[in-house]
């Protein structure tokens, strides 16, 4: 089992109760890393960290609200003391709280939004780069969103835009140390948030993939194709195994639109 691609490798994967950070932790898993998951929902979590005990890979799987600090330290500190350094950060949770208009929008929620896509990303990146060696990767999940806004939604499409910049930045940073920051921004995905769906009311990638392109959410151009989970972890996984002196500072989509 030493031969995998990501054996000796330890990945944090935020998010990782459902969706995309459940796939690619998942996957990672399947490729021979350890990993380390957080997301809210404890019951989610322990259904993806039993599949990867199965694969005989350590996990370490907690209930994390990334909007709080405490939390987010925490959960480092759990990661340090168990695996002691760490190869890879996929920041991959997000909240999408609002979809209506600006002048609806609630300045809490609001604020909320960046507290988890913005600065959670950077408190879990901020706590574990102590811990990361050369060749490390931080890959960091944004949304065309963050490219152009169109209407609604606007926290959303501010954060998205924020963590874009912090990838960027960061990656200015890491270069002397050949640890590699991207961002990757997945496109329609067959998950809860693609869906809107209402928390127990979840549909599974299949579900969502099998109803007619009609009842899909207006606005994607006619070319535009929902992907399963499971291709946006084959393109983490493609970025995760990049050799030393691969790219940094890129932005990664996989949609079919310009940005
Ligand atoms: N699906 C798409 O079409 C699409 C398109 C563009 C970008 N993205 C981006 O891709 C990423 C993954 O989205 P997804 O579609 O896979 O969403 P998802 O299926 O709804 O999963 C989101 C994950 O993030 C966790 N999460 C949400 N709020 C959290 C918080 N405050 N603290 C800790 N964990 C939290 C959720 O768990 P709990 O609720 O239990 O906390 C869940 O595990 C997001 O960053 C999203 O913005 C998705």
């Amino acid at each position: 089992m030493n031969d995998l691609p990501l054996s000796g490798k330890i990945a944090v994967i935020t998010g990782a109760g459902r969706g995309i950070g459940k796939a690619i932790a998942l996957r990672f898993a399947r490729e021979g890393a350890d990993v380390a998951l957080c997301a809210r929902s404890q019951k989610e979590l322990s259904e993806v960290s039993s599949i990867i005990d199965r694969l005989d890979r350590t996990c370490l799987a907690l209930s994390v609200d990334l909007a709080n600090p405490e939390q987010v330290k925490n959960f480092c500190d759990r990661i340090i003391d168990k695996f002691g350094a760490v190869d890879m950060i996929v920041n991959n949770a997000g909240a999408y709280l609002e979809r209506g208009t600006f002048e609806d929008s609630d300045p809490d929620l609001w604020w909320r939004t960046m507290e988890v896509n913005v600065r959670g990303p950077y408190l879990i990146t901020h706590h574990l780069l102590a811990v990361m060696s050369q060749g490390s990767k931080i890959i960091n999940l944004t949304s065309g969103k963050g490219y152009s806004a169109g209407a609604n939604s606007n926290a959303y499409h501010v954060s998205k835009a924020a963590l874009n910049m912090m990838t960027e930045g960061l990656a200015n940073e890491l270069w002397s140390r050949d640890i590699d920051v991207n961002t990757l921004v997945p496109g329609p995905t067959a998950t809860a948030t693609f869906d809107n769906a209402s928390p127990g009311q979840e549909r599974t990638p299949e579900e969502i993939l099998a109803q007619d392109k009609s009842a899909l959410p207006k606005g994607l151009p006619a070319w535009e194709r929902v992907k399963h989970p499971d291709e946006v972890a084959d393109f983490a996984f493609y970025l995760a195994t990049r050799p030393v002196g691969g790219p940094t500072g890129q932005i990664y989509s996989l949609a079919r639109r310009p940005l």
